[in-house]
C-alpha cells in the first residue's frame, strides 16, 4: 500500500511495535534499545511512574494554555531549576529542541542588539531558522531559507586560539553542545569550553548550552557543561525531559530574565498540563533512583570493555557515546541489530552512537559486549 508520509526519513531496519523497559519488540523479535529513541527515550518505555502521571494528570486536567496560572507547570519549573546548575533559576516551557534554541538566540540578539552568532563546527541545534543557522552545513545542504537571520560563524572545535580570535565585541551569542551529539558524541574539551566561557565574558556575548541531547543525567551530570565547571548563561533542554512527550525548557539566569517582558516569548502548549507533570516525574525518578550513578556505572562498563571486536575507541561522556569502528557505522547498525541490539548512527561515517536509557542494566552491557566480541 502507498504511504501518504512524506518521504523524508531513511527507516531504520526494524519496526517496532510495543516496548517495555529498555527493549522493543518488533516482527517477534526483542531488541535491546541502546539507541534509546534517539535519546528521548531516558527511562526507557512504558516507566509506571510516567504511565501513572500520564493517566492521572489527563483526568485531572489535560489542558490549558499560559494564559493561566498552573500549579503543575510552576511545581515544573521549580524541579528544573533544582536539577540545573545553580544561577539558572528561569525557566520558559516550549515545545521542541529547534524552539527552545530559536528562543535562546532571539533573546541573545534581542537584548545584546547584536547581530552575530557563533557556534562549533559540526554542531547540530535544529531546523528552524535560527537554530538551522547555527548547525554545522545546514546552509548549502537543506537550510532552504534565502538567508540565515543574523550573521553566522564557526568555530574549529577544540580551537581556543579560533574562539578568542572570533569571539568580540559584535558577537550577540556563542551556542554550542558540550557533547556534540549527531558529530557522533565528540565530547568537547572542557579547557575550550572554559576557553568561550571566558571569552564571552571579557566581549559581553552570551554563552547558550543547547543540552537537548547531552543534559538531563545522560553524560554523567545532570547537564554536560557542568563537566567543564561552567555556568551557561542560557541552556536548552528537551528528548529526554517529557520520557518521549513533547516538550521543551529554555532556562536562563535571573540577570537575563530581568530583562524579558510580557509578550516577548510565547507558545500555546508549552508548559501544557500533561508536559509539566512528566517533566517533574522524570526528574523525580532520575533523582530518587539515582540514574546519574547508573549512567556513569555502566559507560565505564563499556568503556573499560574497549577496544573490542570491530570498536577501535571511544568518545562521549555516559550514554552519549561515540564508538570508533574499522568498519562503517551503518554495517555496525545492521550487525548489531542482526544479535538484538538497535544503535544510532552519526555524521562520522565510522562511528556508532549509544544513547539508550538511563535505566539500563549491567546485563544489557554485558549483551552489548558480547555482540562486539562476535563481529568481525
Ligand atoms: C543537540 C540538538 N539540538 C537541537 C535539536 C533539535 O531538537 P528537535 O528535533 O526537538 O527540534 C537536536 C535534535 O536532534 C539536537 O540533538
Amino acid at each position: 500500500m502507498a504511504s501518504h508520509l512524506l518521504d523524508v526519513y531513511p527507516y531504520l531496519p526494524f519496526k517496532p511495535e510495543r516496548g517495555e523497559g529498555v527493549c522493543l519488540y518488533g516482527g517477534g523479535r526483542k531488541i535491546i534499545d541502546f539507541y534509546g529513541g534517539h535519546a528521548v527515550a531516558g527511562l526507557g518505555y512504558g516507566h509506571p511512574d510516567i504511565v501513572r502521571t500520564l493517566r492521572e494528570q489527563a483526568e485531572t486536567l489535560f489542558f490549558q494554555s499560559n494564559a493561566v496560572a498552573l500549579d503543575v507547570r510552576e511545581d515544573a519549573a521549580r524541579r528544573l531549576a533544582g536539577f540545573a546548575p545553580a544561577g539558572l533559576d528561569t525557566v520558559f516551557f516550549g515545545n521542541s529542541g529547534a524552539e527552545a534554541n530559536e528562543n535562546a538566540l532571539r533573546i541573545a540578539c534581542r537584548i545584546s542588539g547584536r547581530g552575530k552568532v557563533l557556534a562549533i563546527e559540526h554542531g547540530f541545534h535544529g531546523r528552524t531558522a535560527a537554530a538551522a543557522a547555527v548547525t554545522w552545513s545546514a546552509v548549502g545542504k537543506w537550510y532552504g531559507f534565502p538567508r540565515t537571520p543574523f550573521d553566522v560563524g564557526f568555530i574549529p572545535r577544540n580551537d581556543v586560539a579560533a574562539a578568542e580570535r572570533l569571539i568580540d565585541d559584535s558577537v550577540a551569542a556563542v551556542i554550542l553542545e558540550p557533547v556534540q551529539g549527531q558529530a557522533g558524541a565528540f565530547d568537547l574539551d572542557p579547557a575550550f569550553v572554559r576557553a568561550i566561557a571566558a571569552a564571552c565574558r571579557r566581549q559581553g556575548a552570551l554563552l547558550i548550552s543547547d543540552e537537548i541531547q547531552s543534559g538531563m543525567g545522560r553524560c554523567g551530570k545532570p547537564f554536560a557543561i557542568e563537566l567543564a565547571g561552567v555556568t551557561p548563561d542560557l541552556l536548552t533542554i528537551a528528548k529526554a525531559i517529557g520520557a518521549g512527550f513533547p516538550c521543551s525548557a529554555l532556562l536562563m539566569t535571573r540577570a537575563i530574565a530581568v530583562q524579558l517582558k510580557h509578550g516577548d516569548l510565547g507558545t500555546t502548549f508549552g508548559g501544557g498540563p500533561l508536559a509539566s507533570a512528566l517533566m517533574n516525574t522524570v526528574i523525580e525518578v532520575i533523582e530518587r533512583d539515582r540514574l546519574i550513578d547508573n549512567v556513569r556505572a555502566r559507560s565505564q562498563e563499556i568503556l573499560d570493555a574497549l577496544p573490542l571486536g570491530p570498536v577501535e575507541a571511544a568518545q562521549g561522556k555516559g550514554f552519549l557515546l561515540g564508538l570508533r569502528c574499522k568498519r562503517p557505522a551503518k554495517e555496525m547498525l545492521q550487525a548489531l541489530l542482526d544479535r538484538g541490539i538497535l544503535v544510532g548512527t552519526s555524521a562520522d561515517a565510522n562511528v556508532m552512537r549509544l544513547l539508550p536509557p538511563l535505566t539500563l542494566a549491567r546485563e544489557h552491557v554485558d549483551q552489548l559486549l558480547n555482540a562486539l566480541a562476535d563481529i568481525r
